[in-house]
């Protein structure tokens, strides 16, 4: 099962053409979410590729997702073919020169994703008449026709967030995909930037490249981007990173360990390098995750504060009555 938030989408427009079924199977079984089709008609774009009836074969090659991205003029026209080609989504251009909304609703009437996308030189406002009938905003980064072209790191940063805002309407479910020069070196910067499906192409082809190990690298620096963003650009807090919050003797620690944690907050007490007492024990460290350090802080920092003059209170009170215990070794 996938992990993390990044999803990859295997664009086969790289590989080899006489073989695709495998090519398919290969995606799936490197660990790639969705297939990715490039439909390109020599029209709208100055390239030729695929066509229905090979999605419809690829089909039945693979259990992923088939994410068509037609570059074509005419989408209205062959829309039901593409659906019935048993398409999960389908996304076409919105720089087309005929009606937009029927084609999308008849995807959505057919149970599919429906979604849009725009070249670098469009702006996102176009997409604003139809807003409401979309799943999928694909943000391309090249100029579509061809894998293997250098990514366009302004346009990324301008419409990845924006696209995200646009599908901000639907709650659950809605995507936004980039598409054009993306590998190991732009993930992190379009995770940084909110981006769901990851399109990658030309860099899972590449001769002699292990492709699992290409799909495993995009997605992890896809999501430390996102964490990074999350964390306001500073480094993200490693999710099993434990910080001291203070160190007590053993009755109030315990005592204290219940309270932070009947407030949801996990607490870890270290026998630890605490301070000497009295009775021969040793201060134990309250350790809490790194990542609600701040939270821990701001609920039971002032509590935090007591329990400490107690401590010394009671250090106070024991020395007065038995005298130092030389400290027991530690077991
Ligand atoms: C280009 C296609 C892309 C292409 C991306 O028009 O839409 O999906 O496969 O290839 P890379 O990842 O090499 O830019
Ligand atoms: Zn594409």
């Amino acid at each position: 099962m996938a992990t993390g938030r990044a999803r990859i989408a295997a664009s086969i427009l790289d590989a080899d053409h006489a073989n695709l079924g495998y090519a398919v199977k290969r995606c799936e079984r490197e660990g790639a979410d969705r297939i990715h089709i490039d439909v390109m008609d020599g029209h709208f774009v100055p390239n030729l590729t695929f066509g229905p009836k090979m999605i419809k074969g690829l089909r039945r090659r693979t259990a992923l997702p088939l994410d068509a991205h037609l570059m074509i003029s005419e989408p209205g026209r062959y829309i039901e073919e593409y659906v019935e080609a048993g398409c999960d989504s389908i996304t076409f251009h919105v720089e087309i020169e005929e009606a937009i909304a029927p084609t999308l609703e008849k995807i959505r009437a057919a149970g599919r994703a429906a979604g849009l996308a725009v070249k670098p030189g469009t702006p996102l406002s176009a997409l604003e008449p139809y807003k409401l009938l979309l799943d999928i905003v694909l943000v391309m980064t090249v100029e579509p026709g061809f894998g293997g072209q250098t990514f366009m790191r302004d346009v990324a940063q301008e419409k990845l967030p924006a696209a995200r805002e646009y599908l901000s309407h639907k709650v659950h479910g809605a995507e936004v995909h980039v598409d054009g020069g993306v590998n190991r070196e732009t993930a992190e910067l379009v995770g940084g930037l909110g981006v769901d499906v990851l399109v990658v192409g030309s860099a899972l082809w590449i001769k002699g490249h292990d492709m699992g190990r290409e799909i495993r690298l995009v997605k992890a620096l896809a999501d430390a981007g996102y964490q990074y963003r999350l964390n306001e650009g500073r480094p993200p807090i490693p999710r099993d990173k434990m910080a001291r919050f203070t160190q007590l003797p053993r009755e109030f620690a315990w005592k204290f360990m219940a309270e932070i944690e009947a407030g949801g907050i996990p607490v870890i007490a270290l026998r630890g390098g605490g301070q000497s007492n009295p009775d021969g024990s040793q201060d134990y460290d309250l350790m809490v995750p790194a990542t609600v350090e701040g939270l821990t802080i701001e609920r039971h920092g002032e509590a935090r504060d007591r329990y400490r003059a107690a401590a010394d209170r009671w250090r106070e009170a024991y020395a007065a009555e038995h005298g130092w215990t030389a400290p027991r070794q530690a077991r």
